[in-house]
């Protein structure tokens, strides 16, 4: 019963209603505030958004498209005052430019871009980094605050460690193989115990179109990650992202970014080290040695979970002598065994099948092909790895396998053990000694997602999870100050879970395990980011991702330009405002700890 199920959950809180429409939901005696909105002002001189008259150059100023990953860097310790770092992985131009879509036949039809809409699209990529301040127990951006910062597909960066000035990623506008403009498809990420930004490089073969040359190298290392498959328009107009013109440039990207936010000049760095895949989070965890590990998933059906165990060890006293710990390090890759062990392999030039024989030549181009080292390494496939969470108070780690309805019956193992996988899961792992940096520990599955009420579907939530506790699609997920779990979804629909995405808090421990409790869900059509629950527990940040979108099956919901009869228009609600995609501040009714 629910009063039992109360008592034992971590959580505090009354559970919101799943469901669908228009608005965003917190649990009663919570408040969820839109802190910044696609289009909102960074600078004291950001022009106003006009969703008609929008330009490159104000774009370039103001919030940007689509908030991902949303991470706090205090200011002097503090939990009410410090820098909002924040992704912008991709732009829907359906939902953002008036009038370029028509309904043909039932299909959806996006007009071709022009110049100035790709150059707007580029601009509302990248990241944003801006102070904020907590005033009487609300929210407010710094506007004039000398940090704020927006990165761009087009912000000049370097590469950075063992693929820096490699010939495969020298190209017509870099003979140096060290100078790149932009990061994309920035998904999830991190923030370092030394307070820099990390951001993951995700689906980057969308911007990519053309055809290699007949001579290239790079065919199989392009087909393994998708490249080029041509979603974006930017090859059009910029030859960089046209495969049969610049045929290296997509090998510098898909690499984990690092941003040091104290230098609103600094140049952000492509951490070659950590390897090139379709990269989710990089959350992290100093190990009992001083050395920092970074947990890393690559989301593709069939794709790895890696970790990053930095050479160097942390040094609290002196921030600048880590700025550089990301450059070296030993990058490893999951194999999950059917006897509940996990072994993290080194992918290292010379170890194993890493070899001459292979076709690897150093460990640049190791690193260059990612993937294939771990195909050869023999590493779990797994069914889409999306943030992983490390724990410091319980010593776990957890990782969130958002779905793979691909995998066959003759492809389930005892770490993916669902065929046809629709809801994904989420496993934990308990490194060997609690230590962080080990190469072996052991693993367990603490949730299979999914309708419980449903026998087929397989679900594993503890019996005291009421009907609007269940969840699909586990894709970011948190651990607060307390070691409590917290999950954000993407996919949940009116078709498939008769719900939207939401943030769902998940114990993890003593008798509650495997319970889960709604939180806050989100507007139709939208996916659920974030989630970050700020040091003092008072806060928690979370990112509405492209409110409106939805499928044709959607029926009135989701329509696809909001000049048409798009159902929602999340979070102005005004005629003349399109859906934005939002951040919000939850914070409880008169103040105190979330949950607790
Ligand atoms: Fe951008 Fe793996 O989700
Ligand atoms: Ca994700
Ligand atoms: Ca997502
Ligand atoms: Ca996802």
């Amino acid at each position: 019963d629910d009063a039992r199920a109360e008592s034992k959950s971590a959580f505090t809180f009354e559970e919101v209603e799943a469901g669908i429409d228009e608005k965003h939901h917190v649990a009663a005696g919570y408040d969820a505030d839109v802190l910044l909105r696609w289009g909102d002002g960074l600078f004291p001189d950001s022009p106003e958004f006009d969703p008609l008259n929008q330009t490159p150059e104000s774009q370039a100023k103001q919030f940007g498209y689509n908030n991902d990953y949303v991470g706090y860097i205090p200011i002097d310790g503090s939990s009410e005052h410090g820098i909002l770092v924040v992704n912008h992985e991709y732009t829907n131009e359906h939902l953002m430019f008036p009038g370029i879509v028509k309904v043909v036949e039932g299909k959806l039809e996006v007009s071709p871009a022009d110049q100035k809409r790709v150059d707007i699209e580029m601009a509302a990529h990248g990241g944003t980094v801006v102070e904020i301040k907590k005033v009487d127990g609300k929210w407010q951006v710094v506007k004039d605050g000398k940090l704020n910062r927006r990165i761009t597909a087009n912000t000049e960066m370097q590469l950075s460690g063992p693929v820096a000035g490699h010939d495969r990623v020298k190209t017509n506008a870099d003979s140096s193989g060290k100078k790149v403009f932009g990061m994309i498809n920035n998904c999830s990420g991190g923030v370092t115990p030394w307070g820099t930004y990390v951001s993951g490089e995700e689906n980057i073969h969308g911007y990519f179109l053309g055809k290699l040359p007949e001579d290239s190298k790079e065919a199989a290392n392009y087909k393994r990650m998708g490249i080029p498959e041509g979603v974006y328009d930017w090859g059009n107009f910029h030859e960089r992202f046209d495969v049969s013109k610049d045929p290296n440039e997509a090998n510098r990207f898909g690499w984990v970014v690092e941003i040091d936010v104290n230098d609103p000049n600094s140049i952000p760095k492509k951490r070659t080290a950590m390897g090139r895949f379709k990269h989710e989070g990089a959350d992290s965890i100093v190990a009992k040695d001083g050395r920092v590990v970074f947990y890393l998933g690559d989301d593709e059906r069939f794709d790895y979970v890696y970790k990053f165990v930095t050479k160097g060890k942390f040094n609290p006293d002196d921030r600048a002598a880590n700025l550089d710990l990301l450059d070296e390090g030993t990058l490893y890759v999951a194999k999950f065994d059917v006897d509940g062990t996990i072994a993290w392999l080194p992918v290292v030039f010379g170890e194993g099948p890493l070899t001459e024989a292979n076709g690897f030549h150093s460990q640049a181009d190791v690193l260059i092909e990612t993937r294939r080292a771990g195909d050869l390494l023999g590493a779990t496939k797994m069914d889409r790895p999306e943030d992983i969470g490390p724990n410091g108070v319980n010593g776990k780690v957890y990782v969130m396998l958002t779905n793979n309805t691909k995998r066959k019956d003759d492809q389930v193992d005892a770490v993916n053990p669902r065929a046809k996988n629709a809801f994904g899961h989420i496993v934990e792992i308990a490194e060997e000694d609690g230590n962080f940096a080990a190469t072996k520990g052991k693993w367990e599955i603490l949730l299979k997602c999914g309708d419980p009420s449903v026998a087929d579907v397989g679900a594993s939530f503890s019996t005291d999870t009421t009907k609007n506790g269940w969840f699909g699609m586990p894709d970011n997920c948190a651990v607060d100050a307390d070691g409590r779990l917290w999950v954000s979804t993407d996919g949940n629909s009116p078709k498939e879970t008769g719900r939207t995405d939401g943030i769902w808090a998940v114990d993890t421990d003593g008798p509650a395990r495997a319970t889960s409790k709604l939180f806050f869900r989100v507007p139709v059509g939208a996916e659920m980011c974030g989630p970050l629950m700020l040091p003092d527990m008072a806060t928690m940040m979370v990112a509405v991702q492209h409110p409106g979108d939805g499928g044709e099956d959607w029926k009135g919901f989701g329509r696809p330009s909001y000049y048409e009869d798009l159902s929602t228009r999340w979070p102005d609600f005004k005629d003349n405002m399109p859906v934005r995609p939002s951040v919000l501040a939850i914070t409880k009714k008169g103040g105190g700890k979330i949950a607790v």
